[in-house]
């Protein structure tokens, strides 16, 4: 039997050459044992007449946010209804415009209006010419989706309706159908029970009241793992430097400031967590005896004013002592030597993994919402390289490594 028998699923369609698909789609979501439901944009219908949908599934398919009176007296609250009854919805193909509006929240018909109203599960599987597939609009937009726990078929690559090669032609209708029964398989949540304890940002070390040393790190990649940890059903514990990011969605977040903070934060969680996944930019020096005031600048009596600095805790090695059958993560920023420095990261900290990345590459590094990274583990120590990933994927692939590593539960 399916995972998909029994299930009540919409199937959201959008305006694309692929929307002829969704009819094949519909069949095999049937054929599987679940009740189906067909919303379309009014787009869409220039593409696949409404009829089809509503023979295929014998049903009315819904379209308009404000039909023919005569047919219902509860128009206004259809969407809500819709919403509310499905287990999950699937919109496929999804188009550009649509999955923009779903990143803001527009709902400016009905297709969008379910979404925002939608309680169960969403899975998209995007379809556009490859190059709106990659703008930055795009990738950004997907991202935040991504975040925000919506489960993305990815295109393939291939020939598309322009007659151009490149991704963006629609997943394999069988490949879609399999991504749906393994979510109500669980697969989705194979991090379910696992605490997953994650740093990210920099840390702010004061020279005095005003001033401080810090780094560039903006937090993306740490808050990526958060994000991407508790979408897979982890129970996620954040510990963050000052950054200016949204807390992701059911992730328990405390707020750091210096180096000697995130030790205390970590080192109190590290009997709770079966994986510490450390992204954050510690910061290697603070400055000895900051004073809790500003200081003037006629204070420095003579020529170059100089600051003292002493060395932080090194926060790995610190808790390497209690590491246990825990998994250890490590973040190595490299310029030089990449690889080499790494291996000596992993272990001098005692790391299972270390991902590792160099900001002089295209993509990758501080402030960005890509990363290219390598990933190198205790066991074999070679490289696996990642191409140009959003950093949520990025984080993805992370947490792929790590599922094997952490003890039978
Ligand atoms: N790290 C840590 N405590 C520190 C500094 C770094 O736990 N005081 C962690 C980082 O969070 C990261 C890993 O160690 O996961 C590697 O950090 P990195 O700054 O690349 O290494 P350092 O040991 O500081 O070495 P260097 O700055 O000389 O490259």
């Amino acid at each position: 039997m399916s995972a998909l028998t029994g299930k009540r699923i919409i199937l959201g369609v959008c305006g694309s050459i692929a929307a002829y698909k969704s009819a094949f789609l519909l069949r095999e979501l049937q054929g599987r044992g679940a009740e189906v439901r067909v919303v379309m944009t009014p787009s869409a219908a220039e593409f696949v007449a409404p009829l089809t949908f509503s023979a295929l599934s014998h049903n009315q398919v819904y379209m308009e946010m404000f039909p023919d009176r005569k047919h219902s007296s509860a128009v206004g609250t259809w969407h809500i209804d819709l919403g509310l009854w499905a287990d999950a919805m699937l919109v496929a193909p999804i188009t550009a415009s649509t999955i923009a509006k779903i990143a803001q929240g527009i709902s400016d018909n009905f297709l969008t209006s379910i979404v925002l109203a939608l309680r169960a599960p969403l899975i998209i599987a995007p379809a556009m010419d490859a190059d709106m597939y990659i703008h930055p609009a795009t990738t950004s937009n997907i991202a935040k989706l991504k975040e925000r726990g919506v489960v993305v078929v990815e295109p393939e690559e291939g020939e598309l309706a322009s007659g151009l090669s490149g991704v963006g032609r629609l997943a394999d209708v069988t490949g879609i159908v399999r991504e749906v029964e393994r979510f109500f398989e669980g697969h989705h949540l194979d991090l379910a029970r696992r605490k997953i304890l994650v740093t990210a940002g920099p840390t702010q070390e004061p020279i005095d009241a005003v001033r401080f040393i810090s780094n560039r790190s903006s937090g993306k990649m740490g808050f990526a793992v958060a994000s991407a940890a508790a979408n897979r059903g982890a129970d996620v514990k954040l510990i963050t430097g000052p950054v200016a990011l949204e807390t992701p969605r059911n992730v328990r977040r405390v707020n750091v400031s210096t180096a000697d903070q995130m030790f205390e934060a970590v080192a109190g969680e590290i009997e709770w967590c079966d994986a510490l996944i450390m992204t954050a930019a510690v910061a290697d020096y603070k400055v000895l005896n900051p004073p809790d005031r500003k200081i003037k600048k006629t204070e420095f009596v003579q020529g170059t004013p100089r600051i003292e600095l002493a060395e932080n805790v090194d926060i790995l090695k610190s808790v390497a002592p209690r590491k246990g059958r825990r998994v250890f993560v490590g973040f190595a920023l490299e310029t030089d030597d990449t690889i080499a420095n790494a291996k000596k990261k992993l272990v001098s900290k005692s790391l299972d993994l270390i991902v590792v990345n160099n900001p002089r590459v295209e993509g990758a590094g501080f402030g960005t919402d890509t990363n290219r990274v390598a990933i190198l583990s205790e066991k074999d120590q070679d490289a696996v390289e990642l191409p140009l990933l959003s950093k949520y994927d990025v984080a993805m692939n992370i947490l792929d490594r790590i599922l094997p590593l952490l003890p039978q539960k």
